[in-house]
């Protein structure tokens, strides 16, 4: 097919920044595809020509989590599918990952049409989506995968918190991430405890505390910790990767971390309010400041949690960065002005997310810019199963990039924000790093700090199951820790009768031994101590029963090992 003129791009004189390393290159484009990169180029005539110099040529972001006009908590968040993705645009961001999520007892089916019937039409840049699991039933099952099968969904979120609305149980858990893995797909969880959440609001609304400090009080560090420890557990029982979604503290981090030591195949995401904020806004004594940052899980109230999450990301305990985008205007937030727990859960992040990294981590030197460029679109493309179309500056790649000027600066405000919300949680943060130009598709969208973007220019990107950046080991470590049945004799002696209330009755006088008979029995066939003899009965009648304590052993090596893997 003949190529337009139109169609033709060069990034000349940049710098290629991609995960594992830089080059000082130019970069061709032909009909939204990256043909060549490297230096001395041959280009058709009438090659529009973006002038680089002195910049960083990046893959384009990947936000991994956001809820664009999310029915929520009575209203609907107030950044649509083209506000959203145009602001998107506008910080350097060329994808966004969305959360298609049914109302319980509602088809995921249904809800996945529904997303795309919104998206489809508005969304300014590429987008996918993750489905929710907010119930559970053979057919909720079969939907899932179907969504995988069909309809490109890779991904799957269960609620661990939102109770009585979209939280899960845990046997629910258990049976989304059996599905999981079954399908291929990656179980995701947004991990705070919904039954301690429940019992802690109810207490603080009694003591009179009514404010958005409720609601971080209401769900501390722990309450996070231990539904991150407990996920990963059941996913490592069932052998189902793992991706713990909106990580916002230093604990819950920590959780996460000693499970991906320990093997678990874990993943983890942190986001931009929690590496470019803290929950002290909490304690603002106006009111719609305070409510202006209240999202879930929460900001903590530490100010030294931002920094240790970007040493995370550096470190690798933290993969990827999205925003948990879910915007609220005052009048929304209002609805909660007597009471926390109604105000509408979200904060922005979509547009700045890029910016708030590259001052926090770069301009801060904790990460440098190939780490930067994997936590915020690398390392998303990869467990998602998108690479290395999306997140990375290579030859057939999607031309999704962000030529990025490191030395110019802006201060982010709501004022001059392309978000439709009034409020923003960066609000006078000075930062460093500005997507000079956006190419998407191929297509010049941002051009000198300027949005020329069109409603419905996205497209939805499908997102294959079976990622071997998470399924690769998956089928080798089924089969390496499957359980082993011991071959041995089967017992042939006597066994005891239960009557029909399952007790004891008429135990043969042979098998209780009395302390002088004790140990008399020969050894068994394999030379060890007769179990006979043991000082254990079934009767509930031990040795010692005069003693008032039982004694108890501590057992250092549990069956299935400490930190046993997966056997099904
Ligand atoms: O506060 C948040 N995160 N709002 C959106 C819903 C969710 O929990 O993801
Ligand atoms: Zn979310």
């Amino acid at each position: 097919m003949a190529t337009s003129a139109q169609n033709r791009l060069l990034i000349k004189g940049g710098r290629v920044v991609n995960d594992d390393m830089m080059q000082d290159a130019d970069v061709y484009i032909e009909d939204g595809i990256i043909k060549q990169v490297g230096t001395n180029l041959h280009t058709p005539g009438g090659t529009r020509v973006v002038e680089a110099k002195g910049h960083l040529v990046m893959p384009g972001g990947i936000d991994t989590h956001t809820h664009m006009q999310l029915p929520f908590m009575g209203t609907f968040a107030v950044d649509d599918f083209y506000t959203g993705t145009r602001a998107a645009l506008a910080g350097g961001t060329t994808m966004i990952m969305d959360f298609a999520i049914p109302q319980k007892g509602e088809s995921l089916v249904e809800a996945y049409h529904r997303w795309r019937s919104w998206a489809d039409p508005k969304v300014c840049c590429d987008y996918a989506l993750h489905v929710g699991v907010t119930w559970w039933c053979d057919k909720v099952g079969k939907e899932m995968e179907e969504l995988t099968e069909e309809h490109g969904i890779n991904s799957f979120k269960m609620f661990m918190a939102y109770k009585d609305t979209w939280q899960l149980d845990d046997h629910d858990l258990l049976e989304s991430f059996k599905q999981c893995k079954e399908i291929g797909a990656l179980a995701q969880v947004h991990a705070e405890n919904g039954d301690i959440i429940k019992e802690n609001t109810a207490k603080l609304l009694d003591m009179g505390i009514t404010g958005p400090e409720g609601h971080e009080l209401s769900r501390p560090e722990e309450v996070e910790a231990e539904a991150t420890n407990r996920a990963c557990v059941l996913a490592n029982q069932i052998g189902c990767p793992l991706y713990i979604c909106n990580i916002m503290s230093k604990s819950a981090a920590s959780a996460l971390g000693e499970h991906r030591r320990r093997g678990t195949l874990v993943w983890g995401e942190t986001i931009a309010a929690a590496l470019g904020t803290d929950g002290s806004h909490y304690y603002n004594p106006c009111w719609q400041h305070a409510a202006g940052h209240v999202l879930s899980p929460p900001l903590r109230n530490d100010s030294s949690t931002p920094s240790s999450l970007m040493e995370l990301l550096d470190v690798g305990d933290l993969q990827t960065t999205g925003t948990d985008n879910c915007t609220f205007s005052a009048s929304q937030k209002a609805l909660g002005k007597d009471d926390f727990t109604k105000i509408p859960n979200g904060v922005n992040g979509v547009e700045d997310r890029m910016s708030v990294i590259w001052e926090k981590g770069v301009v801060s030197g904790k990460i440098d810019p190939c780490k930067f460029v994997a936590v915020t679109s690398t390392n998303a493309a990869k467990i998602f199963n998108i690479y290395p179309k999306k997140g990375r500056i290579a030859v057939g790649s999607d031309a999704d990039i962000v030529v990025w000027n490191p030395h110019a600066t802006r201060t982010i405000s709501a004022k001059t924000h392309y978000q439709a919300v009034d409020f923003n949680i960066f609000e006078g943060m000075e930062v460093h790093g500005i997507a000079d130009y956006v190419i998407c598709h191929g297509r010049v969208v941002v051009e000198e700090g300027n949005v020329r973007a069109v409603s419905g220019m996205g497209k939805f990107v499908p997102t294959p199951s079976h990622s071997p950046y998470v399924y690769g080991r998956v089928q080798e470590r089924d089969i390496a820790n499957a359980p082993k049945k011991v071959d041995r004799a089967p017992y042939d002696g006597p066994v005891i009768q239960l009557n029909n209330q399952g007790l004891t009755q008429a135990v043969e006088s042979s098998i209780i031994p009395t302390n002088q008979e004790f140990y008399t029995r020969g050894p068994t066939r394999c030379g060890g101590l007769n179990l006979h003899d043991s000082s254990f009965h079934v009767s509930g009648a031990q040795m010692n029963d005069k003693s008032p304590k039982r004694p108890s052993v501590k057992v250092h090596n549990p069956p299935g090992g400490k930190a046993s893997g997966s056997f099904w």
